[in-house]
C-alpha cells in the first residue's frame, strides 16, 4: 500500500515536524488561521474554506490545540467537497470522537509520542512511537505512514484510556523539564553560576536515560533513596523550601515506590525514608 496524499491542518509545532518529515511529492497543502509558515509558503492555504477547496489529499491531518479540535472539525466538515477521504488528528489526550463532525468520512488518531519544538521537530520522528485508531481501512493507511517515517507503531486498544495515557507522555516530557529547572535554581541556590547550571544537569539526565534504555527503569535506578541512606536524605530536608521542597517530596515518594519494585533497597529503610518525607 503506498502512502496516500497528505494536508495538514495547524502548522504549529507538530504540523511543521511532520511536514518536514514526509516524504517529498506527498504533502500537497498546508492550513490554519494563520498566514504559511516560511517554507510553506506555495503549499499554505489560510482559513478552512481555502484549505478545502479543490483539496486533493486522501488524509488531512488536524493538528490543532485539544481544544480546538471540536470547532476545526465542524468548520472544516462544512466546506463543500469535505466527505470521502480520512481524517486524523495529533493529539494523545482525546479519542476520534474529538472531529465527530467529520464521521461523514473515516475518522481516526495519529499521535506522535515525542515533544516536538517549533523548529527542528521533524529529527526527533525517526525511532519514535505512534499510536493510531480508527477503522481498519485508515489504520492501514496510518501504519504504512508510521514506516515511511520510521516510527514505531500501535494501534490504540478499545477501550483506550486516553486520560491515563495523556498523563504518562507528560509526565516522561513535561514534568521531566519542571524537574530539570527545579535542579537548576538549586544548583545556583548551591552557587553555581546561573549559565553553567542550564548545562551541566543535561548530561546526568542523558546518562539516566541511557541506563534507562539499556538496563531497564528498575536497574537504572540509583542515588540514596535506591541505597537506602536515610542521612542524606534528611541533609537534603534540612535545606529545601518552598516549591523544590515540596517537589522533591513528592517525587521521593515515587522514588520510594519505584525501589521497592526493584528489591534492592531493604523494606526497613524505606519505611523510614517514607516516614521522614511524609512528616515534614
Ligand atoms: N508539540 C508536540 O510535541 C506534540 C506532540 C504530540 C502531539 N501533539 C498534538 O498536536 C496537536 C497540535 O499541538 P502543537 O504542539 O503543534 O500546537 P501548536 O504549536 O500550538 O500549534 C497549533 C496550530 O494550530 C493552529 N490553530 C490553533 N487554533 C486554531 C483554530 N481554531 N483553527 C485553525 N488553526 C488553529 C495554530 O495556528 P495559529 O497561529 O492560528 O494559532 C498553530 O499553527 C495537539 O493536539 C497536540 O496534543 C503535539
Amino acid at each position: 500500500m503506498a502512502i496516500p496524499s497528505i494536508a495538514i491542518y495547524g502548522m504549529g509545532r507538530f504540523g511543521r515536524a511532520l511536514a518536514g518529515a514526509l516524504p517529498e511529492g506527498v504533502l500537497v497543502r498546508t492550513g490554519g488561521r494563520s498566514r504559511a509558515p516560511h517554507g510553506y509558503e506555495d503549499l499554505h492555504a489560510q482559513g478552512p474554506a481555502a484549505f478545502m477547496h479543490d483539496l486533493k489529499a486522501e488524509l488531512v491531518i488536524l493538528s490543532v490545540p485539544d481544544d480546538a479540535l471540536e470547532t476545526v472539525a465542524a468548520e472544516l466538515a462544512a466546506q463543500p467537497g469535505a466527505v470521502g477521504r480520512f481524517y486524523v488528528h495529533t493529539s494523545g489526550a482525546r479519542g476520534a470522537d474529538a472531529i465527530i463532525a467529520l464521521a461523514d468520512s473515516d475518522i481516526g488518531v495519529f499521535h506522535i509520542l515525542q515533544s516536538f519544538p517549533l523548529e527542528g521537530g521533524s529529527a526527533l520522528i525517526p525511532g519514535s512511537y505512534a499510536t493510531v485508531a480508527g477503522e481498519p481501512k485508515l489504520v492501514g493507511v496510518l501504519r504504512e505512514l508510521a514506516e515511511v517515517l520510521k516510527l514505531t507503531v500501535l494501534e490504540q486498544p478499545d477501550p483506550f484510556d486516553h486520560a491515563a495515557y495523556h498523563a504518562a507522555a507528560v509526565l516522561a516530557s513535561n514534568a521531566l523539564i519542571a524537574l530539570l529547572d527545579t535542579g537548576c535554581q538549586l544548583l545556583m541556590q548551591a552557587g553555581i553560576p546561573a549559565a553553567q547550571a542550564e548545562k551541566m544537569l543535561i548530561p546526568l539526565a542523558q546518562g539516566t536515560l541511557q541506563n534507562a534504555q539499556s538496563q531497564g527503569l528498575l536497574d537504572a535506578l540509583t542515588g540514596p533513596v535506591a541505597r537506602g541512606d536515610v542521612g542524606t536524605i534528611q541533609q537534603h530536608l534540612s535545606i529545601l523550601t518552598g516549591e523544590s521542597r515540596q517537589a522533591y517530596i513528592a517525587m521521593m515518594l515515587s522514588v520510594a515506590d519505584t525501589a521497592a519494585r526493584s528489591g534492592r533497597t531493604p523494606s526497613d529503610k524505606l519505611s523510614e525514608i517514607r516516614r521522614l518525607l511524609t512528616q515534614t
